[in-house]
């Protein structure tokens, strides 16, 4: 698995706010590649595996709640240093913490409905891409710059 490669998810609250196009050009426009998108109904299983470590906080019944309350539109973004300037796009876990011009910095007033998940790291990366998508299901596309692609 690529260490330039880093698991980004639109979580319920910004799929029915229709922010799922905004959240994308973020990453386009900063030049970075979609190699896997889907839209899953996330399971209490899968969220259990990718959120380990919070188990036991007091929040984590309701981060459950929250989670499955409709679609996630997980994607795959590849290039240099992605998993850094990945949470550096998405912004402040504390949505009140969260500069401007980050995604939740301009989408969200508050920590339970921020709109967006990255991956903190390229270990954590690694384990969550492998978590939400199959191999066959990322797709290593190279750009066609010589000719029209109409052709
Ligand atoms: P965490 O992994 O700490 O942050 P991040 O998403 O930035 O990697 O927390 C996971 C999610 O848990 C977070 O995005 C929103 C939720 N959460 C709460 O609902 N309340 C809280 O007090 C915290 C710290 C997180």
């Amino acid at each position: 698995m690529s260490p330039f490669r880093t698991l980004v998810a639109v979580k319920p609250d910004g799929v029915q706010r229709r922010l799922v196009g905004q959240i994308i050009k973020r990453f386009e426009q900063r030049g970075f590649r979609l190699v896997g998108l889907k839209m899953v109904q996330v399971s209490e299983e899968l969220l259990d595996q990718h959120y380990v470590s919070l188990h036991k906080k007091p929040f984590y019944p309701s981060l459950l709640r929250y989670m499955t309350s409709g679609p996630v539109v997980a994607m795959v973004w590849e290039g240099h240093n992605v998993v850094k300037s990945t949470r550096m796009l998405v912004g402040d876990t504390n949505s009140a913490e969260a500069m401007p011009g980050t995604l939740r910095g301009d989408f969200s007033i508050h920590v339970s409905r921020n709109v967006v998940h990255a991956s903190d790291s390229t270990e954590v990366a690694q384990k969550e891409i492998s978590l939400w998508f199959q191999c066959s299901e990322l797709i290593d596309w190279e750009c066609c710059d010589h000719g029209n692609i109409y052709h």
